[in-house]
């Protein structure tokens, strides 16, 4: 393939590199995955309005995210698995962010650990958090957060219980991939990415093993995961590691304005309006239909970030337009990590400055954070009125 130039190239590329249970693991969701294909569709049912003979010049994209600067408003989301897209999957792509001047998250499901993320990059990093019946290894996970250096933890509420990716169960996931014939077929289609993979020690997942008794090999590891999430999880728990983190929180996966006022109260910095990228709840409403009502009832007392189905920065722009005061990406660099490791990643992230800084110019806007309902053809409410159809 020629340079790539969209996020829809990374993600052919990626998929002809990455083994097909590891692209699968990325490019699905729940069940039907309905929610999953809405977090893309809706964005382009929303207009922006184009504005002529206004001055272009000096453009900024800079701003802040729970009170850190950013270089535009756009951080990597947390995602499981990372290095297993390419090898030391989560450092290139902490190496990428730090470079281009945005957050990165790194998930409690990476395969690079926390000290071995903060060992190669030197920019700090946020750190997201899965809630575990096993309150020990979660104080000693949060305390090995702060002792990195983490400058923000991600708590996610939206995964007490595991939605279901029919695909994960047909390719039989795992980390590292189990020596089936299948597998092993595949593989031999995939040479880079074994090449790489043979390189590297990083092929567990580097946050568990080794710090919670009785994981000490991968077979048992899925079966501890899905018995440890923990379904009983409530607000006073976040109010607990609220406590226990001490620093800037923010709390992902809220979906519904009544959920929005509860993480408001809770003291949280931020909340991300999310359906872990229709991964969960099938049948849920995409995000970018979630995000205005949520902006309605507590935008004025939380800052509201957004995630789920962006794919370019036209898609940035249309977020940051209905009330989001920042983004995260998931899928969109995952696509560049596999297609083509840190490179990639920073090509995503160019890929999605480039849209963003344009399109904010040819709406007539100069700075990222004048952007508001203005840029949308017909305002908010003729957006909200197509998102609701
Ligand atoms: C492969 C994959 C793994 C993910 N793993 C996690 C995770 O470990 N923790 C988490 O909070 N969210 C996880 N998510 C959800 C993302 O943080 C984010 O909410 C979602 O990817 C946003 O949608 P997008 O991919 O369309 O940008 C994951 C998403 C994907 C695609």
């Amino acid at each position: 393939m020629a340079q790539p130039l969209t996020i829809e190239d990374l993600r052919l590329l990626a998929k002809r590199r990455v083994p097909r249970m590891f692209y699968d693991y990325a490019d699905s969701g729940a069940w039907t995955e309905g929610t999953y294909r809405a977090n893309e569709t809706d964005f382009a049912g929303i207009k922006l309005r184009q504005r002529v003979a206004v001055d272009m010049t000096n453009r900024t994209l800079e701003s802040t995210m729970v009170g850190q600067t950013v270089a535009m408003p756009v951080a990597l989301a947390p995602t499981g698995l990372t290095g297993m897209q390419h090898a030391d999957g989560e450092i290139l792509a902490a190496k990428a962010a730090a470079k281009a001047g945005v957050p990165f998250t790194l998930s409690t499901m990476s395969i690079c650990s926390i000290e071995d993320v903060a060992n190669h990059t030197g920019s700090p990093f946020w750190f997201q958090l899965y809630v575990m019946k096993d309150r020990d290894f979660i104080a000693r996970l949060i305390q090995r957060a702060k002792t990195a250096g983490c400058s923000a933890l991600v708590l996610t509420l939206d995964l007490q219980v595991l939605g279901q990716r029919h695909k994960d169960i047909r390719n039989g996931l795992s980390a590292p991939p189990k020596p089936t014939l299948a597998n092993l077929i595949n593989l031999a289609f995939k040479p880079r990415w074994c090449l790489k993979m043979l390189d590297t020690p990083r092929r567990g997942f580097g946050n568990i093993v080794g710090h919670v008794s009785g994981v000490a090999d991968m077979s048992s590891l899925s079966s501890w995961t899905a018995s440890q999430f923990d379904p009983a999880l409530s607000w006073d728990d976040v109010k607990w590691i609220k406590d226990q983190w001490g620093g800037k929180l923010i709390i992902k996966g809220i979906l519904d304005p009544e959920d929005a006022e509860l993480a408001a109260q809770s003291g949280a910095d931020a909340l991300i309006v999310s359906n872990h990228g229709g991964r969960q709840l099938d049948g849920a409403l995409s995000s970018i239909a979630a995000l205005p009502a949520i902006v309605d009832q507590v935008g004025n007392r939380i800052e509201v970030l957004f995630d789920g189905g962006i794919r370019s920065g036209q898609d940035v722009i249309k977020a940051l337009a209905l009330g989001a005061h920042g983004t995260f990406i998931g899928r969109a660099f995952l696509y560049g990590l596999g297609a083509m490791g840190e490179k990639g990643v920073t090509l995503a992230l160019d890929i999605i400055r480039k849209e963003l800084d344009i399109t904010m110019a040819l709406c007539g806007l100069r700075d990222v954070k004048d952007v508001d309902q203005r840029i949308l053809l017909g305002g908010r409410e003729e957006a909200v009125r197509r998102l609701s159809l």
